[in-house]
């Protein structure tokens, strides 16, 4: 006779390699954020408001990064570490707006490299829901690091041009969100 297949019980909470992984990136999402901020705040003091808008709407940026992260866990009825510090690199550093793109280049590549992580351990322990929600991530990063590159290649090209940098903080101060 037919033999009903005894039901096999799932377990529906994530895999504890992977919370941990995302836990850490809502701090860097976080304190990518606060590094923003700063970076705004510094820009605003040196008369470049422009510079300082973008900045601004990059630290915006990353909190929505980071809430996206925490409304996940959430979702998943997992309790989200929310950062109680942050680590600003670079405090001390003189104001050079080349080196500031740089490190801010260099702080995508670190968090994309964090969600590569992310995706290669979903891949590991063949989580595809978790998989499938840090593909959006994946592609933000692809577009933040070109962000940055090109401001970079710009940014050399101008060199101490007065007028260039004068055009670039109206540039960067008229972007907008979608963009
Ligand atoms: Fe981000
Ligand atoms: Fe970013």
């Amino acid at each position: 006779m037919y033999k009903r297949k005894e039901l096999k019980k799932i377990s529906n909470t994530l895999d504890k390699e992977i919370i941990n992984l995302i836990n850490e990136q809502i701090w860097l999402e976080n304190n990518a954020s606060f590094y923003y901020l700063y970076l705004s705040t510094q820009f605003s003091m040196n008369g470049y408001s422009g510079i300082s808008k973008f900045f601004l709407e990059q630290s915006n940026e990353e909190r929505e990064h980071m809430l996206k992260l925490v409304e996940y866990l959430l979702d998943e009825d997992i309790t989200p570490q929310i950062p109680n510090y942050n680590y600003l690199e670079d405090l001390e550093e003189k104001f050079n707006i080349l080196s500031h793109f740089e490190n801010s280049l260099m702080n995508e590549k670190r968090v994309s490299s964090s969600i590569n992580d992310i995706v290669s351990k979903c891949k590991e322990k063949g989580d595809i829901k978790t998989e499938n929600f840090m593909q959006w991530f994946v592609i933000e990063q692809r577009e933040e690091e070109n962000k940055f590159k090109s401001i970079i290649d710009d940014i050399k090209i101008i060199g101490d041009s007065g007028s260039g940098l004068y055009e670039l903080n109206k540039q960067l101060g008229s972007v907008t969100e979608e963009e």
